[in-house]
């Protein structure tokens, strides 16, 4: 299912601030180098839709699960300020070493803190407290509903949780498909709509994006 029309797509991407050269460059690194999962990396307005949840929520601290080569981190932290910092999770040396390059080259290295280790297990060893202001979701379709878990304490009042490709392609609104991710992410949406602890909004951008905001 096409969530939105081709067309519309084209020109939302169109109609939106355009990628700087960098983001250009680390798109096209990215199909060059691995152009059976370059897919993955998220498209360029909700990359622009994450710079400015960023800067609209004040956000300093923040945390990415699913970094790949780098595109979505760059668009979080360059709406933190200066003295923000992301906490960017993935298990994949290969990938995040092009994600490194880019944040070098945009002078955000000092930024990001990489643990590279399963989401989970990074996620759990953080502090109990909510300080964090903004997260990102764009991993393993499976291990969602333990990141929010961990994440959602985590949140200061006010702050957000970003959950990427809730849709799965419209597949979680046809109780047919059983394959394991789009059980899951079914199971995910009817967590956070029932979720007393923050409000929520699911958006058709790309693959569907929910906003979850802790009350
Ligand atoms: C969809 S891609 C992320 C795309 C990225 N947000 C971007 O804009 O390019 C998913 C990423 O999740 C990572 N990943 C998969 N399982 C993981 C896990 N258990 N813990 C941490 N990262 C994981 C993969 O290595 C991959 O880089």
């Amino acid at each position: 299912m096409d969530i939105i029309d081709p067309g519309v797509s084209d020109y939302l991407l169109s109609h939106c601030t355009p990628a700087d050269d960098l983001l250009r460059e680390l798109a096209a690194e990215t199909r060059e180098a691995f152009p059976s999962s370059a897919g993955m990396q998220i498209s360029h307005d909700e990359g622009e839709l994450l710079t400015m949840l960023v800067r609209l929520t004040g956000a300093r601290q923040a945390v990415e699960v699913g970094v790949f080569t780098g595109y979505s981190s760059v668009c979080i932290a360059r709406g933190l300020p200066a003295d923000g910092r992301l906490l960017a999770c993935d298990v994949s040396d290969e990938w995040t070493s092009i994600a490194r390059r880019y944040w070098e080259r945009a002078g955000l290295t000092d930024r990001i803190d990489l643990r590279i280790a399963p989401a989970i297990e990074t996620l759990r060893a953080l502090p109990a407290e909510p300080y964090i202001d903004f997260a990102f979701v764009d991993a393993d379709k499976v291990g969602y509903p333990l990141y929010y878990e961990e994440l959602v304490p985590r949140l200061r009042p006010g702050g957000l949780i970003v959950l990427d490709n809730v849709l799965r392609a419209g597949r979680v609104l046809d109780p047919a498909c059983e394959d394991e991710a789009d059980v899951a992410m079914r199971r995910m949406n009817e967590t956070v709509v029932a979720d007393d602890r923050v409000d929520s909004v699911m958006l058709p951008v790309r693959d569907g994006v929910t906003l979850a905001r802790r009350r």
